[in-house]
């Protein structure tokens, strides 16, 4: 199986169980408890059928751009923050800053990313957002958000869904940490897949760029991401505190994870400009329901007022054609794009956007639309 091969998610998912070794892998697949939040995530999208029009005029000019937190992108998906991306690709946020550019959509970096805002803020000129994880340190939120600014990012992602680390099972049973610990089942899996292995070993120290200059842990000092989560964020964080970081920032105002309806209208209140209904891809709280199927009573509420974007889930193009028609804004996933980065690197994350871009354009041709604003509702049926 080569890249050329990879025509949907899944089929980018197989080359990256192949390329990775067993820990890094299922730290990706992987979700908390008995992932059923995780599943139900994409299998919400079935429960609810397109209806298309047809012999509508116009088809050939389909447009498929959106506007997102003040900024145009050229289609209604975008690549959601995500950690680590190092241990998935030795060229990780690299590869991932640059394949959004070429698809001219927004990226994110995480707080936990592998390479430094400074680096990203110079070499990447789509759209980008900052995920925020609020740490016990003062001065290290202080710090991220400084270089944000600095770097000119263009959002800030507040993650408001990791108050504690998920029991993340597959984790648990591989010992997965960061960084990766040298125990012996681990060095077995990293000698089985000696490409990987050499990448790790050979190219840049692995670090957690915007945090190693505050704290040791997750760079120098091995820990899982649910201990890292539960021992280093600030429980405390709350409302007031979401509104003082909205102001310090100053900027576009994304609050990550918000999945109820009073949440978004707070999300309102404290003048966020966007959020993103999530549940973390079913890895914090397992049994929580999935965003795409939270998402009308929320567009309901605050769709006028603010970007409800529908993040997770999403493995096809007609997924985000029915979250749109709901009413989001535009779509956002993690996995969708990292097993494409783990399979083949920054051509993998191209082609895995290609893909699902050629999956929206055909969609909206097929069901008879020239614009996004054409989707609504009326062309839904739920089951
Ligand atoms: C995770 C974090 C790091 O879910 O986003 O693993």
């Amino acid at each position: 199986m080569k890249l050329a091969d990879c025509h949907n998610v899944e089929d980018f998912r197989r080359l990256a169980k192949r390329r990775l070794p067993g820990p890094i892998f299922n730290y990706i697949d992987g979700a908390a408890d008995d992932e059923v939040t995780y599943r139900r995530n994409t299998e919400a999208y079935e429960h609810c059928d397109l209806v298309p029009s047809v012999l509508a005029s116009g088809v050939e000019q389909t447009d498929i751009s959106v506007t997102v937190m003040g900024r145009k992108i050229d289609m209604p998906l975008f690549l959601s923050p995500t950690a680590l991306q190092r241990l998935f690709h030795w060229q990780g946020e690299r590869a991932v800053g640059r394949a959004a550019e070429a698809a001219g959509t927004w990226f994110g970096i995480s707080s936990l990313a592998t390479v430094g805002i400074e680096e990203i803020g110079q070499t990447i000129s789509t759209p980008k957002m900052f995920q925020l994880y609020v740490h016990k340190d003062k001065g290290l939120n202080r710090s991220m958000i400084e270089r944000c600014k600095a770097a000119k990012f263009d959002a800030i992602a507040l993650t408001v869904d990791t108050i504690v680390g998920g029991n993340r099972e597959r984790c648990l049973r591989s010992g997965f940490t960061s960084p990766p610990r040298l125990t012996l089942p681990g060095m077995a899996s990293f000698a089985a897949h000696p490409a990987w292995a050499m990448n790790y070993f050979l190219r840049d120290k692995f670090e957690l760029s915007n945090l190693k200059d505050h704290v040791a842990e997750g760079s120098n000092v091995a820990m899982s991401v649910g201990d890292y989560f539960s021992t280093m964020l600030d429980q405390g964080l709350d409302w007031k505190m979401a509104e003082a970081i909205r102001a310090e920032w100053g900027g576009e105002f994304c609050l990550k994870g918000v999945m109820s309806v009073e949440d978004a209208r707070r999300a309102v209140d404290i003048g966020a400009t966007a959020i993103m209904v999530s549940n973390h891809g079913g890895r914090q709280l397992d049994g929580s329901r999935a965003p795409f199927d939270q998402l009308a009573e929320i567009v309901d509420a605050v769709g006028d007022r603010i970007d409800v974007i529908c993040d997770g889930g999403i493995r096809r193009g007609s997924h985000v054609l029915k979250a749109l028609s709901v009413g989001a804004k535009a779509c956002s996933g993690g996995r969708m794009y990292l097993y494409a980065l783990a399979a083949a690197c920054q051509p993998g994350v191209e082609r895995t956007l290609a893909n699902l871009r050629a999956e929206i354009v055909r969609g909206m041709k097929l069901m008879g639309k020239t614009s996004v604003s054409e989707l609504g509702r009326g062309n839904l049926r739920w089951r």
